[in-house]
């Protein structure tokens, strides 16, 4: 093997297959470097696997260390080799596997950055840059943002490996080409980001634009109280006639209070004193058909009544029966956050699952070419922090639901989802397996890697086990947005990010200056 020259690996040795060719080298090649085969009139692209390093005199039956060092000296590297194996991903122009394998003695060349920049280079203007490659950092790596829209993406890892760093990127290129996102910040890691087109809020809950079973779960109904639920399913009802019929003059704003005002009527007996204004409801036929039927349901009134107490002291500040429709919040072609951090996850849950409900409504009603909210008019992508939170594997949530549903049909309506978890095998195996895309950074636990892999073919054994040794922005990127699976250095967002780490110590030591700054003061 004295012959190899730079560009080259080695040569195919053994028994190749139409995906495996093992080599043999004098010089170790990177493993995840890209390799080029020609052979029979094509050219097969390959990536080093594995590789070991051995030298045909000093082998493992010497035990005497002194031996070694005397054949070191003697053999000066003649009989080093370098062994591997060749993952061959495809033919370079349509990445195809070949039908026939190598054969032995095959020449391995390294692939020059001209062919992966076309590989993985940027197509078109519909493609968004995330990073460079793993083992080529200077040949950039685009995704296909039809793709990932279409197709979901899921972004997987261990705490710190850079999902958000990930999501970051990813939703400032996305927005250079126009894109309209919604963030979900579970903890305030973005809202004050330096995003150029940032518009971040926290959401105001209008009940009135909430349905029946969102706000049973703000009020935190028990499912097992049957008499609760039906008063307040029926004065839900009259409620609705009260603000939306033509009988009343009674405005939307007033929507939780004629609610109120019908639970307290079945507690006591009597309209309540404090709301003489909704008198007019007494007037509706279904209030008194309601009030009737609930006749003997005062206890269960009563312990509803202190329910939507509860809900509006828990929510204070946030319950606003002015505010408009969701959706009016958001805008087209910006990065929207909405910031949940003061919502408990539960709060949290049912303020998604409104608005992946209203999106994907509206975003139907846009396909239909009829007028829609403003924000809606144009494709959206939805990135959900802390996803085995809203779609747990094991557990129903209100936001699982409308998630399996875009996973399922926002293809049709332009609604992408992006799936952002540090506990994969917490999600949902459902709406993980309608996501094609994965950008998966370093994942240690073996259960977690397992779930992701029965969600996803591409993500093969051999791929799987370089998922713990990923260093942090470092990751594989698998499905359809992507021409071959490849390991990338995801690209550092630059500017603020508000979940980067935090400095404890230095954190620390200005607190410990502070201090004694304040007491040289008072003995000054
Ligand atoms: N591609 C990268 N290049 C350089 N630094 C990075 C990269 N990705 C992440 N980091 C750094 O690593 C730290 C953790 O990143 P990040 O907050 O994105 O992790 P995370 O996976 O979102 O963590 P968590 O699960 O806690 O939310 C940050 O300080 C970030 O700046
Ligand atoms: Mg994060």
């Amino acid at each position: 093997m004295s012959g190899i020259h730079s560009n080259e690996v080695g040569r195919v040795v053994g028994e190749p297959t139409t995906t495996i060719a093992p080599f043999l080298s004098k010089i170790p090649p990177r493993t995840g470097e890209y390799v080029i085969l020609r052979y029979d009139g094509i050219e097969v692209l390959g990536m080093v696997e594995y590789v070991v390093r051995g030298n045909a005199a000093l082998t493992g039956e010497i035990y005497d260390v002194d031996v070694i060092d005397k054949i070191r000296v003697l053999d000066r590297g003649r009989n080093e080799y370098v062994r591997g194996v060749i993952k061959i991903l495809g033919d370079a122009k349509n990445f195809r596997i070949p039908r026939i394998p190598p054969p032995p003695g095959t020449k391995i060349y390294k692939a020059d950055n001209t062919l992966l920049e076309k590989i993985f280079g940027k197509k078109g203007s519909r493609c968004i840059k995330i990073g460079r490659l793993l083992s080529h950092e200077d040949v950039p790596v685009y995704l296909d943002a039809n793709m990932m829209v279409t197709r979901h993406l899921a972004i997987l890892a261990i705490t710190g490996a850079g999902k958000s760093n990930t999501v970051a990127v990813l939703s400032r290129e996305l927005s250079k080409i126009g894109a309209t996102l919604v963030i979900f910040d579970m903890h305030a890691d973005y809202v004050r980001s330096d995003f150029d087109k940032l518009n971040s809020f926290e959401p105001r809950i209008n009940p009135y634009y909430m349905s029946l079973g969102e706000l049973g779960h703000l009020l935190r109904l028990d499912s097992r109280a049957h008499k609760q639920e039906r008063i307040f399913r029926l004065a839900y009802k009259v409620a609705k006639e009260a603000v939306e019929g033509n009988r009343t003059s009674i405005a939307p704003a007033r929507f939780v209070d004629v609610i109120k005002y019908v639970v307290y009527r079945v507690a006591t007996g009597e309209p309540p004193s404090d709301m003489p204004d909704l008198e007019e409801v007494e007037d509706l036929e279904i209030y008194k058909k309601v009030t009737d039927t609930l006749k003997g349901f005062k206890n269960s009134a009563y312990n509803l009544l202190s329910r939507i107490e509860d809900f509006e002291e828990r929510l204070k500040g946030i319950i606003d029966s002015q505010s408009p429709d969701a959706l009016m919040l958001l805008r087209r072609g910006y990065i929207n956050v909405v910031d949940l951090s003061r919502f408990d996850e539960e709060d949290a849950d049912v303020i998604v699952s409104h608005y992946l409900r209203r999106i994907l409504y509206e975003r139907k009603r846009a396909r239909l070419n009829e007028q829609v909210v403003e924000s809606m008019a144009t494709p959206v992508f939805l990135i959900l922090e802390e996803a085995h939170i809203l779609a747990p594997k094991d557990r129903s949530t209100l936001s699982k639901h409308w998630i399996g549903r875009i996973a399922r049909e926002g293809r049709k309506f332009g609604v992408g989802l992006c799936l952002v978890s540090q506990r994969p095998k917490g999600l949902d195996p459902d709406a993980l397996s309608q996501v094609n895309n994965m950008i998966i950074l370093k994942l240690v636990e073996p259960s977690d890697q397992r779930h992701v892999q029965q969600a996803s073919e591409q993500l093969s054994e051999d791929l799987l086990q370089q998922l713990p040794s990923l260093n942090v922005g470092e990751a594989i990127i698998i499905g359809p947005m992507t021409p071959l699976p490849v390991m990338v250095k995801i690209d550092k967002f630059e500017g603020r990010l508000g979940g980067s780490d935090i400095n404890v110590v230095d954190e620390w030591s200005r607190g410990h200056m502070e201090e004694e700054g304040s007491l040289d003061d008072l003995v000054g």
